[in-house]
């Protein structure tokens, strides 16, 4: 059943674990990622990013009402979350899209700049009900604000959450996206400052570089909303070019697709214990 992502998060959070939040690029990745969380019994965020929406010709609706479907018909809570925005015409389509919570991306902008364009977000978002993720701006784009040697000032993040509003945080503590092997490193004391520091839920990004063991402490220390992406697509496209290769002579989609999603639903089942 579709479940708000903020009470999604609250209710990990209240429990001491992680939910995680897969990335949808496909409706094969919709389905997966619910396949994975209902054989491992746990509740999940399905997200749909810019860049996806980007990939479906721009247009959110289609994607969104399939995704939103695979939700409704889960046997487990499954939220439904726009990432990495910086379009603000697209934040302001994502209520009537059926979205419980967006990622407004204005790291790109400097501090202030970030602050004014997320706060702006924040208010719309928030009169129509829906859960507001962000991340400072001060350390740059997507893979500069979570390359491995960025990090997240917990003093200044607590004020950037004062100043936002926001409801949760994407913290820079070691990881990075779009990692194929699994050897990031998380800087454990810094996560604990944080959670100290910053009185909203934390968020991982990139987290399929991550370790299990270290995904594991993550959580222990306070990571709340575990996002993770590329991790399915190593996944899909490895069981693809294994049935191509095993047989030249295949057409039907379907015969590399359905080993392609149950080898993602896989890894989102495997995930969801380790973070549970
Ligand atoms: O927002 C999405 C995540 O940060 C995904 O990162 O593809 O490196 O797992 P990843
Ligand atoms: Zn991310």
């Amino acid at each position: 059943m579709f479940s708000p992502t903020g009470e999604l998060v609250a209710a990990a959070r209240r429990a001491g674990g992680g939910v995680g939040a897969f990335n949808v690029i496909t409706l094969e990745h919709a389905e997966a990622i619910v396949a994975g969380a209902e054989s491992a019994g746990r509740p999940v965020i399905l997200q749909l990013s810019q860049n996806a929406v980007r990939f479906h010709h721009g247009r959110l609706g289609p994607i969104a009402a399939a995704a939103r479907a695979v939700a409704s018909a889960s046997t487990v809570p499954v939220g439904l979350h726009l990432d990495h925005v910086d379009d603000e015409p697209l934040i302001a389509q994502a209520a009537d899209n059926g979205f419980g919570s967006v990622m407004v991306d204005a790291s790109k902008l400097d501090y202030a700049g970030n602050v004014a364009a997320t706060a702006r977000a924040v208010r719309l978002l928030h009169s129509q009900g829906l859960w507001v993720e962000s991340e400072l701006g001060e350390v740059g784009g997507k893979d500069g604000a979570h390359a491995p040697g960025v990090r997240t000032d917990p003093e200044e993040a607590a004020r950037y959450v004062a100043e936002t509003g926001v409801d949760g945080l994407a913290v820079a503590v070691g990881s990075s996206h779009a990692m194929t092997t699994r050897t990031a490193v998380l800087d454990h004391d810094l996560i604990g400052r944080l959670r100290a520091a910053v009185p909203v839920p934390l968020v991982l990004h990139g987290s399929s570089g991550v370790p299990d063991g270290e995904l594991a402490n993550a959580v222990r220390g306070g990571l709340v909303k575990i996002n993770i992406g590329t991790a399915l697509n190593t996944a899909f496209t490895a069981a693809v070019r294994e049935r191509l290769a095993a047989d030249a002579s295949v057409v039907d989609p379907r015969k590399y697709v359905a080993p392609a999603r149950d080898a993602m639903a896989a890894v989102v089942a495997h995930l969801l214990t380790v973070i549970g």
